[in-house]
């Protein structure tokens, strides 16, 4: 069966679950504990975790906070952002196509009188630069809300030059980057304005269960205030309380090395893939598809797929005993893609589309599945 659904969920990789496994039996001690070898020992494979996830990112080991995964951080970045900072104002920027975890969580923050501009985007899914700059000089605006990289349409924002007008009228800057790591070079040193970022460990073959809110230290190396979701015993400098869940922590690490050192072959492989896959369904389907996503300046390995006239619930039933594909977003299955209306796509064209995502793991051979079809 082949797997097509990587941008859902990656598998563990066998060096990630070899590098976990010590940490459930022997090294099995709470890293906040002290002086003994379990205790002592979980602590430095934390450490070493975090300059892993640091590295990957090229930011500071110091600004990367373990959490439960990419839902968890955007909701600690942006109500934490919201609670301590209200009194910079309460206008947050975002986008229409933002993943649930994002736009639930500004919902939530509208019930609690903040006040969201959601910036509509282009046919690709990307915000426009002077839409942006228009809706920041209007009003002061306490954050911006980005999504680095779309699940759906795997098209890229324009991160940098949306971080510097963010800067430039004084509003934090967020960028949920869970679907671009390993995938597209984040390199955090070179984008000063990008203050805040969410990742995920499930998606670049990390376990699930992990990820990390990367909040930047300021010029002067000073922390920033964020008031955390989850109060107790003070771990993560304080943002996020909860032992740490230390062989996931040890899984996302050693994920986040193979991702840094193989970025450049998995992109090479991605698009070697990703351009074999349109060719076989131009080949196969030629009459009856359409894509949604542009060729360029997108996540490699993602493709949005119409097939006109069948539906799209019927075709990955139809599909799952050989290949695994989705509608669209898993964690918004069960709705038709906003993402897809808001790139102006009919009802009737986004029922009928499929998302492929490939891995980097797969072979150009295993591809030919859709020869058969
Ligand atoms: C863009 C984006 N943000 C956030 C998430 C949520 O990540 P997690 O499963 O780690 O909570 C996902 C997962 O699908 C995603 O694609």
């Amino acid at each position: 069966m082949l797997y097509l659904d990587n941008s859902a969920t990656t598998p563990t990789h066998q060096e990630v679950v070899d590098a976990m496994l010590p940490y459930w039996t022997d090294i099995f001690g709470n890293p906040s504990s002290k002086y003994y070898s379990q205790a002592v020992d979980a602590k430095v494979a934390v450490d070493h975790a975090r300059q892993a996830v640091a590295t990957l990112v090229n930011s500071k080991a110091d600004e990367v906070i373990f959490t439960s995964g990419a839902t968890e951080s955007n909701n600690f970045l942006l109500k934490g952002i919201a609670m301590s900072h209200s009194n910079k104002g309460k206008r947050i920027i975002s986008s229409t196509v933002e993943h649930p975890s994002v736009l639930e969580t500004l919902r939530y923050l509208e019930t609690q009188g903040f006040d969201v501009v959601y910036l509509s985007v282009d046919s690709f899914g990307r915000i426009g630069l002077a839409e942006l700059e228009k809706a920041l000089s209007e009003q002061p605006t306490l954050l911006v809300s980005l999504l680095w990289g779309n699940n759906e349409l795997g098209s890229l924002n324009p991160i940098k030059e949306a971080s510097e007008l963010a800067h430039k009228y004084n509003a934090f800057f967020h960028s949920d980057a869970t679907q671009v790591i390993g995938k597209v070079p984040v390199d955090l040193e070179n984008l000063p304005y990008v203050q805040l970022v969410s990742v995920s460990a499930h998606k670049f073959y990390g376990p699930k269960g992990i990820g990390a809110a990367i909040v930047r230290k300021d010029e002067m190396g000073l922390s920033l205030k964020i008031t955390p979701l989850l109060h107790g015993g003070a771990q993560e400098n304080g943002y996020r309380s909860g032992t740490h869940a230390v062989p996931l922590i040890v899984g996302m690490g050693k994920a986040a090395e193979i991702a840094y050192s193989k970025l450049n072959e998995h992109r090479q492989h991605l698009l070697t893939l990703e351009s074999k896959l349109k060719q076989l369904l131009m080949q196969q389907f030629g009459d009856v598809i359409q894509f949604n996503n542009d060729e360029s300046n997108k996540i490699p390995g993602i493709l949005s797929v119409q097939f006109k006239g069948l539906n799209n619930e019927i075709l990955c039933k139809e599909l799952a005993p050989v290949m695994a594909v989705s509608t669209g977003s898993a964690c918004s299955s069960s709705k038709p893609s906003h993402v897809l209306q808001e790139i102006g796509c009919t009802m009737e064209q986004l029922r009928s589309t499929i998302r492929f995502s490939l891995s980097p793991y797969q072979s150009e051979k295993e591809l030919d599945i859709f020869l058969e079809l």
